[in-house]
């Protein structure tokens, strides 16, 4: 079955990077069959964190949220993959740890509140405009890999 090929924005965010996880939850999407089609450490300032949780201001959690997502570096990634908006979101689980299923990044690893270690683009508009926030075009690559015929059908 040909399913459309989709790219999402993941973050792990800084409490992935303060407890070393960086490397367990990129494996898992890597495990899955998704391929990276850019990756970098960076560390949000105040002005790219209120753009990015732009959607979310006035909620009570913002300042919050703004404050933890800036404490620490964090690393970016574009994953490419069938339906990976959908796929990617689920093996995160729900967005409060206390909520999110064992078997999910979320619900291995991450107890409560915004300590929820991940971030990813939850529908195609908002992969499109996240994607273009953290990355310029020359750094996102377009590459065959020889597993892709064993990966997708
Ligand atoms: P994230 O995927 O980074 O996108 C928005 C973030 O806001 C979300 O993860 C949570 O960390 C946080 N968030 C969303 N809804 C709530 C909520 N009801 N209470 C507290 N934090 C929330």
């Amino acid at each position: 079955m040909v399913t459309a090929v989709e790219r999402t924005l993941i973050i792990v965010k800084p409490d992935g990077v303060q407890r070393g996880l960086i490397s367990e939850i990129l494996s898992r999407f890597e495990r899955r069959g998704f391929k990276i089609a850019g990756m970098k450490m960076i560390h949000l300032n105040r002005t790219l964190a209120e753009t990015h949780y732009a959607v979310h201001r006035g909620k009570f959690f913002y300042e919050e949220l703004v404050d933890y997502i800036t404490t620490s570096p964090v690393v970016v990634a574009v994953l490419e993959g069938p339906n990976a908006i959908d796929v990617v979101r689920a093996m995160l689980g729900k967005t409060r740890p206390n909520e999110a299923a064992p078997g999910t990044i979320r619900g291995d690893f991450a107890l409560e509140g915004l300590r929820n270690l991940m971030h990813a683009s939850d529908s195609p508009e908002t992969s499109s405009s996240e994607i273009t926030l953290y990355f310029k075009e020359h750094e996102l690559f377009t590459y065959e890999r020889e597993i892709d015929r064993w990966v997708l059908a």
